[in-house]
């Protein structure tokens, strides 16, 4: 079985849930108001945040494990442990509040990937520790350990993020399999106002189910499929967010902009892929803009 195959297999295991999700509530009750977690997830951004601020420690890290190898250069190498302990707890805090809100398999993995990095971020500490004292050697022990750990918890993240698909469009990924063809959503008079309504949009082998919102004479359409998880947006309601009238998703609650399908509230950080209209005869037509997906 391939490396990647056992994470798979834990992803499975279901030993853990028991403390995962006491964590779990634990970590949405400490990461409030929704602002602040909104600030973490990065729907401000329109893209995942955790990502962008894991760069910082990594590099920052693994520069240091590089200098370290060069005495005359070791001071710079504490100093970049430095920079990264500190870049490492805003990371460490996005990536908690994307972690709450991902299925089971995501969070076994999660759990893994955040015990491996809280170790690691341990003993960075204890190297610094240890620089200070004077006691140079020590402190690249640990540091080099705390290297290999975060490597190895970095390699987990990736796996969750490709083979798992956190952190995804799931928008986008339903929007690919749609044709570029107009659709046909039917006559305008059978939408409801200011309600959701499922549409069926063609695919190349599946339809495709989308979202089309009625607001008077004006209509919005969106893939259906939520870009958090897959959550049926053609369930969900449409509520003042923020200041914008939005679609919201039924399962998370995350909040999209109906104008342009911007993320007004996580836990969404990606935006909600929006379709094109026009009106034939009375009936809606809906397609999505052209672009290469
Ligand atoms: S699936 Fe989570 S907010 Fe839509």
């Amino acid at each position: 079985m391939s490396l990647m195959g056992i994470l798979d297999r834990v992803a499975d295991t279901a030993t853990f849930d028991k403390a995962i999700e006491p964590a779990r509530r634990a970590v949405q009750a400490a990461l409030k108001p929704q602002t602040f977690k909104d600030l973490l997830h990065g729907t401000w951004l329109g893209h995942p945040l955790h990502p962008v601020l894991v760069q910082l420690p990594v590099g920052t890290w693994t520069s240091a494990g590089l200098l370290d190898a060069i005495p005359p250069l070791r001071p710079a190498a504490t100093a970049l442990i430095g920079t990264g302990v500190v870049a490492a707890v805003p990371a460490a805090l996005s990536g908690a509040a994307d972690w709450s809100e991902q299925g089971i398999g995501v969070r076994r993995l999660g759990a893994i990937h955040a015990m491996g990095n809280t170790v690691a971020l341990g003993l960075y500490v204890g190297s610094l520790v240890a620089r200070a004292k004077g006691r140079g050697g020590l402190g690249r022990v640990l540091s080099y350990g705390g290297l290999g750990l975060a490597t190895g918890a970095a390699a987990i993240g990736g796996h969750m993020s490709y083979a798992q698909s956190s952190g995804a469009s799931h928008a986008a990924t339903a929007a690919r399999a749609l044709s570029s063809d107009w659709i046909d959503c039917g006559p305008l008079d059978d939408l409801p106002e200011g309600r959701p309504a499922l549409r069926k949009g063609q695919g190349a082998s599946v339809d495709v189910p989308l979202v089309v919102v009625r607001r008077g004479t004006r209509v919005d359409a969106f893939v259906g499929a939520c870009s958090h998880l897959s959550g049926p947006l053609y369930e969900g309601t449409v509520q003042q967010v923020r200041g914008t009238d939005c679609l919201v998703c039924p399962w998370h609650g995350s909040a999209f902009d109906l104008d342009d399908g911007q993320p007004r509230r996580g836990p969404a950080a990606n935006p909600q892929d929006k379709l094109e209209i026009r009106m034939q005869a009375g009936r809606v037509m809906a397609r999505l803009p052209g672009r290469d997906r």
